[in-house]
């Protein structure tokens, strides 16, 4: 069975498409899972892919994806400025995380150039639109196979690996 990568999405993110789409696009919540199954999949990963309006149900998935998921790409909405909760879940369920946004925070204002994710994350992407789920799955597929004991790798992922600098 394939690793799973848990991608985790916080509130008004079921909104895309809609909300501000000249700050978030017209892509739509279901356009990025899809386009992240491709790719987990061109990857020989598998995705878990989740939102939820609610702080507490986001520490549920974090917590459950010990043990469950290889690494977490996550972006906490609003979550992400306020909610040590969420940052005490990443720090304790020792994963890689990822952390996306959509947009670029820090040509925002500035109650978002702070993140209590980052303080938990092994990277951050943002400003990109969906384009960065794509590039946060390559970081953790990369991370992986950096690992000792990694399985050798196939030669379809070694062309798609061939894309990115090491
Ligand atoms: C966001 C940025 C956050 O500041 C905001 O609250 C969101 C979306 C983004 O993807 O750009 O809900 O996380």
């Amino acid at each position: 069975m394939a690793a799973t990568v848990f991608i985790l999405n916080g509130p008004n993110l079921n909104l895309l498409g809609q909300r501000e789409p000249e700050i978030y696009g017209r892509e739509t919540l279901a356009d990025i899972e899809a386009a992240c199954a491709a790719r987990a999949q061109a990857l020989g990963l598998e995705t878990d892919f989740r939102q939820s309006n609610g702080e507490g149900r986001m520490v549920d998935w974090i917590q459950e994806a010990r043990g469950k998921a290889v690494g977490i790409v996550i972006n906490a909405g609003a979550y992400t400025h306020t909610s040590v909760a969420i940052h005490d879940a990443l720090k304790a369920v020792e994963l890689p995380v990822i952390e996306v946004h959509l947009s670029n925070l820090f040509a925002r204002e500035e109650f978002r150039h702070h993140s209590y994710v980052s303080l938990a994350a092994t990277g951050m992407i943002c400003g990109l639109g969906g384009a960065g789920y794509l590039l946060a799955l390559e970081a953790l597929h990369n991370l992986q196979r950096r690992r000792p004991g990694a399985p050798p790798r196939s030669a379809a992922k070694k062309e798609l690996d061939g894309q990115w600098p090491n």
